[in-house]
């Protein structure tokens, strides 16, 4: 470790410096709070993120009672309050191929005293329609618990979209569980159903107990599942219903909760859009839930190892390549940046997820901070470099430190605008705790990048949908100030932030030249479905580093997934 800062920090420091009057990554805190605890952010529209909690006292109001969802307006940097009926308590959720986002499982137990039966949020399934108006006004979540939900009960489960623009649902666990998975959902559904709605048995989920909560997930351009949970790994195949065992993550390295490190799937780029999955963060251990969590300290340092991997057979065979992020993180989060980097943010050098038990008998992780399970937040975030030679792919140089720590249950997301949105953060048990070190975080960040602060090309115009597979010619404009020696296009799903990981996160880059004169640009879409599940997505234009806003798009025909027999 030592001797790989000592080699490369002087290489870091002399090419990616920028000088003294070059704009530099920054930190900007928000006026407005977010009002409810941004544990799940996902962007619906142009300008709006929805932010989930769970049900408890955050302050921002509705109908007389605490708001838990919430529509943050990117354009005014406030925030308006979201009727939700169930617990969204450690949820998960995704965009559908038709634009509705569906968000899925929760918490067993109803707080709300206007829903105390129907309020579990356990088999939940709410739908949140595209919404038109730039505000978020008169944009509701739809539910109806009686008619609308998960076939099992699931807390803590992962969702993607897969090549039919429809959802697989993985995991979980069926009743409130303090730190391991002790009562396991270890099944696959699919929204809509898939299979009549019987669930499908996962012989990886279950040996990957008793850590394998939020199961990472990634959606393969063959159409086929990526899945990481605990230390292991697997491809499953949904048409043949079989999964390929893949090699474990080396030196005893876990990712997921509650041992959270985090993953995500690098750029896909043609022609052969070969699948890298990158895991950071987490512990080096192993999980036993006769001695543990009582054998484990909030100040137990995490680990910086993470690990590459393609995800195919071929890759398989070659396994894991190990490298290491600037510094130890439990719980962070990786976020795709328009020009094929990756952004790791948020979480804590120490300890692990969960809140801590702090009623007799304590069965809980040592030494909580407050409800804390984790300390000694991690404030600089770091850029990862997917196509750096090993071992100088990460830099956290340049980059700003937040005030803010962020924790259990922060969240982040790419904008349509091109920056970052950062909130969330909040391992206690209720939110009018004040004097906690780490209290319920109501703060909002944005992080932008350098291209925020110089002239940006723009994308003119684009259809409102593109077609798999084909070419087209859209007006640009380029500053006279780039030399344009770099052109990058990519089609990113900004995925859903929860629980330390970005579920559906997608950057396809495309096949794309500008005209002699600058002024168009003719790009050709992804092949197939399963290159870019069929659904909405965000177009950036990248010239020589400098990215454009973002240009929302729907791929593909902007149908309703298939019901399946
Ligand atoms: C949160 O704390 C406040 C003040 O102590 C209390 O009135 C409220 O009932 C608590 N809420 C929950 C959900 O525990
Ligand atoms: C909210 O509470 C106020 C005062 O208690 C009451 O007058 C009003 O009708 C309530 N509104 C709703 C929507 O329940
Ligand atoms: C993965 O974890 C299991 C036990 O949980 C352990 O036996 C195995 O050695 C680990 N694999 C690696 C490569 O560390
Ligand atoms: C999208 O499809 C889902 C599932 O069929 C449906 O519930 C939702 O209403 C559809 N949304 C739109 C905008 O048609």
């Amino acid at each position: 470790m030592l001797v790989r800062v000592l080699i490369f920090l002087p290489l870091v420091l002399v090419a990616g410096a920028p000088g003294p009057t070059e704009p530099r990554w920054r930190f900007d805190l928000k006026e407005t709070p977010s009002g409810v605890v941004a544990m799940q952010m996902v962007v619906v529209s142009p300008t709006l993120v929805l932010l989930l909690d769970r049900q408890q006292d955050d302050p921002l109001q509705i109908n007389n009672h605490s708001a838990w969802g919430a529509l943050w307006d990117l354009s005014t940097s406030t925030v308006r309050p979201l009727d939700v009926i169930t617990n969204t308590f450690c949820a998960s959720g995704a965009l559908l191929s038709n634009g509705s986002m569906v968000s899925l499982g929760g918490d067993p137990n109803s707080f709300d005293t206007n829903h105390p039966i129907n309020g579990a949020g356990l088999m939940g399934l709410r739908i949140f329609e595209p919404c038109a108006s730039p505000s978020g006004r008169g944009c509701t979540l739809f539910e109806n618990p009686s008619t609308h939900h998960l076939v099992e009960s699931r807390w803590y489960p992962s969702s993607i979209r897969i090549f039919d623009g429809s959802l697989m649902i993985a995991g979980g666990t069926s009743v409130p569980t303090w730190f391991y998975n002790t009562d396991p959902v270890n099944t696959f559904e699919f929204f809509p159903p898939k299979d009549k709605g019987v669930p499908r048995f996962s012989p990886f989920l279950q040996r990957t107990l008793p850590a394998n909560l939020f199961p990472r997930m990634f959606a393969l351009p063959d159409g086929r599942i990526f899945m990481v949970a605990n230390n292991q790994s697997m491809i499953y195949d949904i048409e043949t219903d079989t999964e390929v065992i893949g090699p474990d993550i080396p030196n005893n390295v876990r990712v997921t909760n509650p041992i959270d490190g985090t993953a995500i799937l690098l750029p896909l780029s043609p022609p052969d859009y070969i699948p890298e999955v990158l895991v950071c963060g987490g512990h080096a251990m192993t999980p036993d839930p006769v001695s543990q969590p009582a054998s484990l300290s909030s100040q137990d340092e995490a680990t910086s190892q993470c690990s590459r991997i393609i995800a195919t057979e071929e890759g398989f065979k070659r396994g894991w390549q190990v490298e290491f992020a600037p510094e130890p993180r439990a719980m962070p989060e990786m976020v795709l940046v328009p020009n094929g980097d990756v952004l790791l943010i948020n979480g804590a050098r120490t300890g692990f997820t969960a809140i801590a038990v702090t009623v007799e008998p304590k069965q809980g992780v040592r030494d909580p901070v407050g409800n804390s399970n984790s300390d000694h937040a991690v404030l600089t975030p770091a850029i990862y470099s997917p196509d750096a030679p090993l071992g100088s792919r990460f830099c956290n140089e340049h980059m700003p430190s937040s005030i803010v720590p962020r924790v259990y249950h922060s969240s982040v997301t790419l904008t349509p605008q091109g920056n970052f949105l950062v909130a969330g953060s909040n391992p206690n048990l209720n939110g009018t705790v004040t004097d906690a070190k780490f209290n319920a975080e109501l703060r909002v960040e944005t992080l932008d990048p350098p291209y925020m602060f110089v002239e940006r090309p723009i994308i003119q115009r684009l259809p409102r949908k593109l077609a798999f597979d084909t070419t087209n010619t859209i007006p640009v404009s380029i500053p006279a100030s780039l030399k344009a020696r770099k052109i990058q296009l990519a089609l990113m799903d900004l995925g859903f932030s929860t629980h330390a990981f970005h579920s559906s996160a997608r950057l396809v880059f495309m096949d794309a030249k500008i005209s002699k004169d600058r002024r168009s640009l003719t790009f050709t879409t992804p092949p197939n479905g399963r290159v870019y599940p069929p659904g909405p997505a965000f177009v950036y234009l990248t010239i020589d580093d400098v990215t454009s806003e973002g240009v929302q798009v729907m791929m593909g025909s902007g149908r309703a997934p298939p019901i399946a027999e």
